[in-house]
């Protein structure tokens, strides 16, 4: 049976089939609107892809390992290969074999963590606004969530509502770092704030760094570095970002052995493994020189400035990101009710398209006066899109 919520958005009555814990999830945004920016010929800078090719070393390694056949089922937690190449990137002693599991992107891991670990009832802390399959794992698991919200404008942990989000009931809490959406890399300050906090209620701390080297301005901390936070941290970070090969799906998780059992178990069960030449490619990619790091935020900064003074000279409120490749854009000078007006209105009016990110709020209706705009474009696109924004009024 279909449902037809408003001119745009046709589902599938989602009440007919889906099991009442995911019932109120509908369609992912980014489906969508990736949809909306085809239906109106738009710039999509919506869901957070590239629009450029990965680098030709990292699409070699990957026919290489197809020609050298290596085409079958991996070791289940990750080819040895890249099991060890991931262990030499970390900023601490990783042991490869017990402590690193490799998965089907991040967002397996993420699914493996919460199903791994967290029981019915648990409270887990997320902090709002948010990854959107945080929310969904958690409801698939029975948890309880419990939101802490990042405050516009400047988005940073409020340290009143953070200390009350913890009780003896939270089992974990869910750190994102650099932060999608917001562009935020917490400081040292905040991230001591949560791990006194999380060794205070003897909580898990997933970290999920999948921009770690998309910091822009700053430094990023793995909180698994504090002083007594490697116990009690499962690292989360992802090949996709950094070489542009989101759609190879290469994600892995980082944590001492006791959470690592934990994670495996669910690992065995949901995929088994990753694609076997795109590890042995993973493994090559992220042995590349200093250089390739150093130059790619270098690419990044350029992509930001061009986006965030063209959003800026055209009216919006920016708080410029520190890291990762998104910016939040307030669109209050504009007069519109909310996001989703918005978002259509600029999808139809100028042609680009954005993200209305009330879909990554739980609790708060801040997320109403914003856009989210993806910049891992090129810059003739993001220039593009800044003349079309032009239209706007
Ligand atoms: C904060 C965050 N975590 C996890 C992911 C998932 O990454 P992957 O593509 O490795 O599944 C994303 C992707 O956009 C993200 O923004």
């Amino acid at each position: 049976m279909l449902k037809k919520l408003s001119a745009t958005f046709i589902y599938y009555d989602a009440a007919m089939t889906t099991a009442k814990r995911l019932e109120h999830f509908g369609e992912t945004v980014f489906a969508t609107w990736s949809r909306i920016a085809v239906e109106n010929n738009a710039i999509n800078l919506g869901q957070g892809f590239p629009d450029f090719d990965a680098p030709e070393f990292v699409k070699e390694a990957a026919i290489q390992a197809i020609r050298d056949g290596e085409n079958q089922y991996s070791r289940s937690a990750g080819h040895p290969l890249l099991a060890h190449a991931i262990a030499d990137t970390f900023e601490f002693p990783v042991d490869a074999m017990e402590e690193v599991t490799v998965s089907c992107g991040s967002t397996e891991s993420i699914a493996n963590v919460i199903f791994g670990i967290v029981n019915p009832g648990d409270e887990v802390i997320v902090i709002e606004p948010f990854y959107d399959s945080y929310l969904a794992c958690l409801s698939m698991a029975e948890a309880t969530p419990k939101i802490v919200t990042l405050h516009s404008p400047d988005f940073t942990l409020n340290e009143a509502e953070l200390r009350a989000a913890f009780s003896n009931k939270t089992k974990m809490i869910i750190v994102n770092s650099p932060h999608n959406p917001t562009g935020r890399v917490f400081t040292h300050e905040e991230l001591s704030l949560i791990a006194e906090l999380a060794i205070k209620y003897d909580v898990i701390v997933l970290s999920d760094e999948v921009y770690d080297k998309l910091v822009l301005t700053g430094t990023h901390t793995p909180i698994a570095t504090l002083p007594e936070m490697y116990e009690r941290t499962i690292t989360l970070r992802s090949l996709g970002k950094v070489f542009s090969v989101t759609g190879w799906k290469i994600g892995w998780a980082v944590a001492p052995p006791k959470f690592t059992t934990a994670i495996r178990c669910s690992h065995q069960f949901t995929t088994f493994c990753a694609a076997t030449p795109l590890q042995v490619a993973a493994a090559t990619a992220l042995r590349a020189p200093d250089s390739y790091f150093i130059d790619y935020a270098n690419e990044y900064r350029k992509r930001r400035d061009t986006l965030v003074d063209g959003l800026r000279s055209v009216g919006f409120q920016v708080h410029s990101p520190e890291g990762t490749y998104f910016v939040l854009a307030d669109h209050s000078p504009f007069g519109f009710d909310d996001d989703i007006s918005f978002c259509l209105h600029l999808a139809k009016k100028c042609r680009v398209v954005g993200i209305p990110p009330s879909a990554f709020y739980h609790q708060s209706k801040e997320g109403a006066s914003f856009i989210r705009f993806a910049f891992c474009k090129g810059l003739e696109t993001l220039k593009m899109a800044v003349e079309r924004l032009q239209a706007i009024g």
